[in-house]
């Protein structure tokens, strides 16, 4: 097991991941771009590097937290003479060309990669609230697991680098389209005089009861089979999503959010399925 840790960024994140390692008792080195940064980590006992070799000289496992992969290979860039035999975790949000490009490149100092994404705002990092996603060397989660969960759960997902971030960013897109679609629903009702904290008591309720519908969903997506035991079907649905843009258009709220959706109802209506569920969109999505 690894003993020595470092925090590579300390922002909103960096930080609060940084406390969470104080705070479990780990010896923790921090380093950030703009030093001052570092000083209320410092006085609570972190130690600090002068450059961001040093925090990843210093440490068997050092943790990346930075606001994207041009930060990533920024801090990376003098650290070539240090870097073998550690273990880099990154918990920067990319892509999966981003990943891959990295996890090849450190693969080639003789570096163990793990690639990260965290499930959790700065005020939930150390609660059990927290969960982080895990992929890529098991040898390094082995070897790296007890101090990362100071942050929150963790989840290891496999030995592809790449399943963090994706599976990270699918749930971004779950979050993104929950927050959007109440945003446009907050519109639309406000165009007719309800404030959004009249609409609240309605709007939190009915999606909570709408959650209900994904294991339904689930199982409908895994086999194939969006015909079956047809509820709602997506003619009539159709006509809601069809009458939600144009009200919208109506109503004078850009309706922007919800003309995909419209897109891919048609096209899977076009393509016959007009008696399925609204589950079967997913085919549409898939083929580009
Ligand atoms: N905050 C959240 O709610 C949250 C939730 C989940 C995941 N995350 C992820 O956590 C990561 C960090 O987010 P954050 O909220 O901590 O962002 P942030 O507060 O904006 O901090 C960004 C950090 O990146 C550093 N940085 C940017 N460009 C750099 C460069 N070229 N070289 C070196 N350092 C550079 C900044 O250094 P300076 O201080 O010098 O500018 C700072 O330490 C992101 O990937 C984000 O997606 C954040």
């Amino acid at each position: 097991m690894s003993d020595t840790i470092s925090i590579v960024g300390l922002g909103a994140m960096g930080t609060a991941l940084a406390n969470a390692l104080i705070e479990a008792g780990k010896v923790t080195t921090v380093w950030n771009r703009t030093p001052s940064r570092a000083d209320t980590l410092v006085a609570r006992g972190a130690r600090r590097a002068e450059t961001a070799q040093e925090a990843i000289g210093t440490s068997d496992v050092i943790v990346l937290c930075l606001t994207d992969y041009t930060a990533v290979e920024a801090a990376l860039r003098d650290a070539g003479p240090v870097l073998a035999g550690k273990t880099i975790v990154n918990l920067t949000n990319g892509r999966p060309d981003e990943v891959r490009a990295i996890a090849s490149r450190l693969g080639g100092y003789g570096t163990l990669y793990l690639d990260g994404g965290i499930m959790a705002t700065p005020p939930m990092i150390g609660t059990p609230h927290a969960f982080i996603l895990y992929s890529g060397s098991a040898d390094a989660f082995e070897g790296a697991k007890e101090q990362l969960a100071a942050f929150g759960q963790n989840h290891y997902l496999g030995e592809d680098p790449v399943l963090a971030a994706v599976n990270d960013l699918a749930l971004l897109s779950a979050m993104y389209g929950l927050f959007g679609g109440y945003l446009h629903a907050t519109a639309l009702a406000g165009s007719v005089g309800v404030t959004a904290t009249q609409f609240l008591p309605l709007v939190e309720p009915w999606l909570a009861a709408m959650m209900t519908a994904l294991p339904d969903y689930a199982e409908r997506i895994d086999s194939g089979d969006h015909a079956r035991d047809v509820r709602s079907n997506l003619a009539m649905q159709s006509v809601a999503i069809t009458n939600i843009v144009a009200a919208s258009r109506s109503q004078g709220i850009d309706p922007a959010f919800m003309e995909p959706m419209e897109r891919l109802a048609q096209k899977r209506l076009a393509a016959g399925f007009a008696n399925d569920e609204v589950s079967g969109i997913i085919e549409a999505m898939r083929a580009k």
